[in-house]
């Protein structure tokens, strides 16, 4: 949620800073903004409501001077609508500190108050102009430069931020600073970066750097500083990016979404790779949590959106392999309601970003109660994890279509891995299961990639379809969660009201819904497992279609009983009874994009949403 790059050294900071924002316009495309100095010392800025190409046309026609010291940012609106005025950098009231930031400062009508009482004016509605007034004040009035000064200023911030700042009189500098808001180092030869995820500056340098909770940056072309917000000296932490430039570019696709979904085989084994050792799961990654795995009473997953509803896949798998009692919870619930956790509970967040704040503050809340907790997250050195005792990385790659679909495959993967690395630890299955269940997991990527094949079918119903006001989703045990999913996905991606309910609750209410000609999407169990559902879900079939549904069935290749209902059938390959999501999601995600492009509608970047939600 907002992007922001920073730059110092001797390129074109101008490229610099539209590449790195072109990289992260996912996390937020309201408006951008650049603040350069410029090569005679003058601080210039640009910023454009819209998205980034309103921006770099408006560069483009009135060439603006660049420099080799610039900071840049991309917007999800909070405080002030998206506006020229409202868009990032703010500058202080002499105008000579340009400022960006990313989160929400809780208290900034008592300091705008403040600043007010002092004389300031304000042009924008945002809690940005506050901080960079404040900074400017701060800077006259205090000694040590900018550094110094934003370490006064944060001091008195509350909520989250990442603040990035340049001042005209300091030339080849800036500063960052961070309190629950992502910002990481990039370390280039004669020339650091600073960006909200390392895609800012991937295409420059894959060496990275921490910065940890309430800490300050300082990059000049050949050195990086890392303070504590009074000042002091701490140590950052380096590390290699796992992936380079071309995994955060389209390579041909129509859309990232188009390619992300397409990615999911490589999503699942790349995630197992490296854990699976004869017939066992080993995650070394937990060695440190090995011993209190056997004296947990009890597992509670959090999550938001997608995120929570793999967490309910986990639920499934881990109760049935490892019989421990799991709880399901969305963070943002469970952070307000004094949730009783102590030592014997695990707490498992699920976070693709690892920097969502309802999670992120949800674990604080967790740990704080004395809880242990784990970490799932597809961002390596996120503030989750960071902030975890144990984290299983998805190796899913970088995803930057907003709506997540190759991280939740990935997310369901890690998280059967555990369920079976529990039940190891646990001695709650034998060694013959959890080989055979290995065996499933491997043999997904293989069935997606099958699946993925019947793209053309689903496209053909999807334009077809592209008027629906309404579409639901029915699914039951594990199809439930991927009934939720197909729902999230079309009203995300196409703007179109869809609900996803478990099976077995239609007739206590929303059979209602039911008229004719009505669109349901029904993920159909396999009837070749032992105890299979299939049987009570084509009842449920039944039971819409007389009353007019038109039926879309999910259902295993070979299973004929459905066909008598059902108008469409998409069909996805055997699979073990826990297996099936990771195949019957994929029709769902094809078709929300497919109705999104045929509804002419931007499905990387939709509506009102961001990417990396780091506000509560
Ligand atoms: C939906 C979607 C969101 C995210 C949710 C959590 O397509 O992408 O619902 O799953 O915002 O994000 P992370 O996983 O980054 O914590």
């Amino acid at each position: 949620m907002c992007g922001i790059v920073g730059y110092v050294g001797n390129n074109s900071s101008l490229d610099v800073l539209m590449g790195g924002l072109g990289r992260l316009e996912y996390r937020g495309y309201d408006s951008a903004g650049v603040a350069i100095i410029t090569e005679s010392g003058e601080l210039v800025t640009r910023k454009r409501a819209g998205k980034l190409a309103v921006l770099a046309a408006d560069l483009e026609a009135s060439a603006l001077t660049d420099g080799r010291t610039g900071i840049g940012h991309t917007r999800w609106a909070t405080h002030g609508g998206p506006t020229d005025v409202n868009a990032h950098p703010h500058l202080s009231a002499d105008g000579r500190i340009a400022l960006i930031h990313n989160g929400i400062i809780e208290n900034f009508a008592g300091l705008r108050d403040e600043l007010l009482a002092d004389g300031y004016t304000f042009e924008s509605e945002t809690d940005t102009e506050v901080a960079a007034k404040l900074l400017g004040r701060e800077y006259l009035e205090g000694e040590g430069g900018l550094a110094a000064a934003l370490g006064r200023v944060v001091a008195r911030l509350e909520g989250a931020f990442t603040l990035l700042a340049l001042h005209q009189d300091e030339p080849g500098v800036v500063v960052g600073a961070r309190r629950n808001s992502p910002l990481v180092i990039g370390l280039g030869d004669g020339e650091n970066f600073l960006g909200s995820d390392v895609a800012a500056f991937i295409e420059h340098t894959r060496r990275a750097m921490e910065i940890g909770q309430d800490q300050i940056v300082t990059i000049t072309p050949d050195s990086v500083s890392v303070t504590d917000f009074a000042g002091n000296g701490v140590e950052a932490h380096e590390y290699e990016v796992s992936w380079d430039a071309s995994a955060v570019e389209k390579g041909g696709w129509s859309s990232f979404m188009a390619k992300e979904i397409s990615e999911q085989p490589e999503a699942v084994s790349n995630t197992l790779l490296g854990r699976i050792h004869n017939d066992h799961v080993v995650l070394g990654e937990l060695e440190a949590i090995d011993e209190l795995l056997t004296e947990i009473d009890r597992i509670v997953i959090l999550g938001c959106g997608t995120a929570a509803y793999s967490a309910m896949l986990g639920k499934y798998a881990i109760e049935k392999w490892a019989r421990i009692p799991v709880e399901v919870e969305l963070s943002h619930e469970f952070r307000y309601r004094d949730p009783v956790v102590n030592a014997s509970t695990l707490v498992i967040s699920i976070s693709q970003s690892g920097e969502t704040m309802d999670t992120l503050v949800a674990v604080q809340e967790a740990k704080a109660k004395g809880a242990r907790t784990l970490s799932i997250c597809n961002t390596q050195g996120a503030t989750i994890p960071r902030e975890s005792d144990a984290v299983i990385y998805t190796h899913a790659g970088p995803e930057v279509a907003v709506a997540s679909t190759k991280a939740f495959i990935a997310q369901i993967t890690a998280l059967y891995l555990f369920g079976l690395h529990l039940a190891r630890v646990r001695a709650t299955l034998d060694d013959e299961t959890i080989a055979t269940s290995i065996v499933e997991l491997q043999a997904i990527p293989d069935k997606i990639r099958w699946v993925l094949e019947q793209h053309g079918e689903i496209t053909e119903l999807a334009n077809w379809m592209s008027d629906s006001r309404a579409v639901l989703f029915l699914g039951r045990h594990v199809g439930f969660p991927v009934a939720l999913e197909g729902a999230l996905k079309l009203k995300e991606l196409a703007y179109i009201h869809a609900e996803g309910f478990a099976a077995g609750e239609l007739k206590h209410g929303p059979i209602a819904l039911i008229e004719p000609g009505q669109p349901v999407f029904v993920v159909v169990p396999s009837p070749r497992h032992p105890n299979s559902l299939h049987a009570k879900v084509v009842s449920n079939i039944q039971e819409i279609k007389a009353r007019g549904a038109k039926v879309l069935a999910i259902a295993e290749e070979g299973d004929v009983a459905v066909l008598p209902y059902a108008s469409d059938v998409f069909r996805i390959p055997l699979a073990g009874p826990l297996f099936e999501p990771l195949l019957a999601v994929i029709p769902l995600q094809i078709f929300a994009m497919e109705l999104a492009t045929a509804k002419g509608l931007d499905v990387d970047q939709p509506r009102n949403l961001a990417k990396s939600v780091t506000v509560e």
